[in-house]
Order: structure tokens, then sequence, then C-alpha cells
């Protein structure tokens, strides 16, 4: 794996791309000692690919920089205390800046209901993250992601470093979900199963796409959809007051990651499912939608539209748009009215 990586360079290289971004590929973590961040940080220090692993929270971050420290593999992971020049210095020289700072669900909550205490955490590290890191990918993976996307985008509007190609809402939980919910029922491998989901990332919002797979038959499987729907609220009851999906949205948010590290070294035809500031419903007052993203060494390369879908599935594509847009004007008044 390290002499793959070491063929990569070898190629961006003598294609002349930065050889700074090239070979040293810093990742920072805002909330590495939370549910998600800690088992992300674990996947993060196992990727070669990662050169330089920064790991920031308002509590703890430096001891679970201490303890994935000792995992054998070549990158340097240092913790930093939650001052502003703590967080100022894990940002700097970021390739990648995942956030997973935040509160979590109860049981009965909805992600909206997170509003209230993300939407100014989101905020405050969006701020940070323009000052030290304007030039990074930003994945946001902090609740409700249909209004905290579009509120890092304010922020760095309003700091004038704003670049549409460089942020994402991190849904590939959703695609993950769906791709092993669809091997349970066909018995298939969910390694097999490319299942495109669309739209945004909570309940009605989230819109797979069955016609486009390979078992049509399963548009119409109310319970089918239902779980994708609403897959973390089984995660959400079975933990039972203690938080939300964590292990799986730590590995969806690596593999996101890992995708992004292989399109900035060359690698060519990296799609991934990412809500992401889009054309595709713009007409419609609609800025951001998740869909097949194909990614580069400059973030978005090409977004994919939804392509050809049912009638069933155009019904719950018109249902998503309407909440989606509700959403993420949220996500824009909160900042106009809390800059
Ligand atoms: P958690 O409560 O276990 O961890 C959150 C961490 O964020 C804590 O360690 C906390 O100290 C830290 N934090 C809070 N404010 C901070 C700040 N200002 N700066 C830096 N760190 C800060 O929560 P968990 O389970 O890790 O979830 C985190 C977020 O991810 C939640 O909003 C959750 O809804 C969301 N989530 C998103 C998913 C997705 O598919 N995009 C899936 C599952 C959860």
């Amino acid at each position: 794996m390290f002499a793959a990586r070491r063929t990569f360079a070898g190629i961006a290289q003598t294609r002349a791309f930065s050889a700074s971004a090239r070979d040293l590929s810093k990742v920072t973590i805002l909330g590495a000692a939370g549910g998600i961040g800690q088992p992300l940080s674990l996947l993060c220090k196992l990727n070669p690919r990662v050169t330089d692993l920064a790991l920031y929270d308002i509590r703890l971050a430096p001891g679970v920089a201490a303890d994935v420290s000792h995992i054998n593999t070549k990158s340097k992971v240092t913790g930093y205390d939650p001052t502003p020049s703590g967080l100022a210095a894990a940002l700097k020289g970021a390739e990648i800046v995942l956030i997973p700072a935040g509160v979590p669900r109860k049981p009965g909550m909805t992600r909206d209901d997170l509003f209230n205490t993300n939407a100014s955490i989101v905020r405050d590290l969006a701020k940070a993250v323009a000052e030290s890191a304007p030039d990074a990918n930003i994945l946001v993976i902090s609740n409700p992601v249909n209004s905290t996307v579009p509120i890092v985008a304010e922020i760095l509007k309003a700091k004038g470093v704003y670049n549409p190609k460089r942020l994402f809402g991190v849904t590939t939980l959703d695609v993950v979900r769906a791709s092993r919910f669809v091997s349970e029922i066909k018995n298939t491998d969910p390694r097999d199963e490319n299942i495109t989901v669309v739209g945004g990332h909570s309940g009605v919002t989230i819109v797979p796409l069955f016609s486009q797979s390979s078992h049509p038959d399963l548009v119409g499987n109310a319970d089918l959809l239902n779980r994708v729907q609403f897959g973390g609220d089984e995660v959400v009851k079975a933990k039972d007051g203690a938080g939300s999906a964590t292990l799986s949205m730590a590995m969806a948010g690596a593999r996101f990651a890992e995708s992004l590290l292989k399109a900035a070294q060359g690698e060519k035809g990296v799609i991934e499912p990412t809500f992401v500031d889009s054309p595709l419903y713009k007409d419609q007052g609609i800025d951001f939608f998740a869909s097949r993203v194909e990614l580069g060494p400059n973030g978005v390369e090409k977004i994919h539209d939804v392509g050809k879908i049912t009638a069933e599935e155009q019904t719950l594509l018109d249902a998503c748009l309407g909440d989606l847009k509700k959403n993420i004007e949220k996500g824009v008044a909160f900042v106009a009215q809390n800059p």
C-alpha cells in the first residue's frame, strides 16, 4: 500500500501537480473525541494516504491522539487543546477537514431537533476553517446536514473564501445502508450493490433510486424505503439514549475522505454520493442537493443528475425537494440572524 502511494506521488509530480498537496495529506477531525470522532480517527490512522492526522475537540482530543498515535502506521498524530490557537494549529495546512462535532439524537428526536445546538457549533468551526484552512475540502457530518452545509457555505461566503467545489455534506451512510439492506433482501454481497441515493440526509429527503440498481423490482417496497430513510432511527432506538450511529458513520466518513484523497492523487472515475452546491434544482430555489458526484484534484469534478426514474420515485423526489428547500433556508436564515 505504501508502494502504491509512492507511485501515485511520483505520477503526480511528473504531471507537475503541487508537490506539497500530493506528498503530504493532512486530515483534521473537529469533534475527534466523540462517538464518531474516535473510530473515525482510528480509521484515518489506518489509511496510508493520510500523512498527518490532527485531532481537535473541546475535550479529550490529546488523549485520543495519544492512544491512536501508538498504532504502527507512518502518519503523525497530534491532539490539540481546546483553545482558539489549538483549533487554528489543528487546521493549518489541512487538505481535508472532517466535522463530526455536535450533539447526536436521542430516541424520538429528528435530525432537525439538533439544529439549535449544532448550528452554532458548526458556524463557529466554519469561521475557524475559513481563517486557517480556506483551501481545505470540508466534510460536514454534523446534523442536520441539510442545514449545516448551507451554514458553512454562508460563513465561507461572508469571509470571501467560499469554494463550492470543496464543501461536502457527508451522505455516504445512506448509500452504505441502502446497499446493505438490499443485500439482506436479495442475499447478495453488499459490495456488488450500488444503490444511488439522492436528495438530502434526513427522513423523506433521502431518496433511494432502486430503478437504477440491478433490482428495479424493489421500487415500491415500502418497508425497504422506510428502512433506508429512517435507518438511523433503528440505531438511535437500539442505543436507547446513548447516541446515534457512530461506528457505521465513521466507516462512511472514512470512505468519503479516502475517495477524496484518491481523486486528489490523480485517480480517475472516483464517484461518491454527496450533498453539494448543485445546479440540478437551483431553478426551484434549492441550492444544495445530494447526487452522485465525480471527485477530482479540485474537489467536485462533475455533478451527475438523477437520471431516469420511475413515476413513483418522482413522487418521492417531489416530497424531498419541498423539505429540502425549507431545511436549506433554515440554515441560511440562521447565519443571517446569528452571523
Ligand atoms: P458525540 O456527542 O458522541 O460527539 C460529538 C463530539 O463533538 C464530542 O466529543 C464533543 O465534545 C464535540 N464537540 C462539541 N462541540 C464542539 C466544538 N465546538 N468543537 C469541537 N468539538 C466539539 O456525537 P456523535 O455521535 O459523534 O455525533 C456527532 C454528530 O454527527 C451529530 O450531530 C450526529 O447527529 C451526526 N451524525 C451524522 C451522520 C451522517 O450521516 N452525516 C450519521 C450519524 C451522526
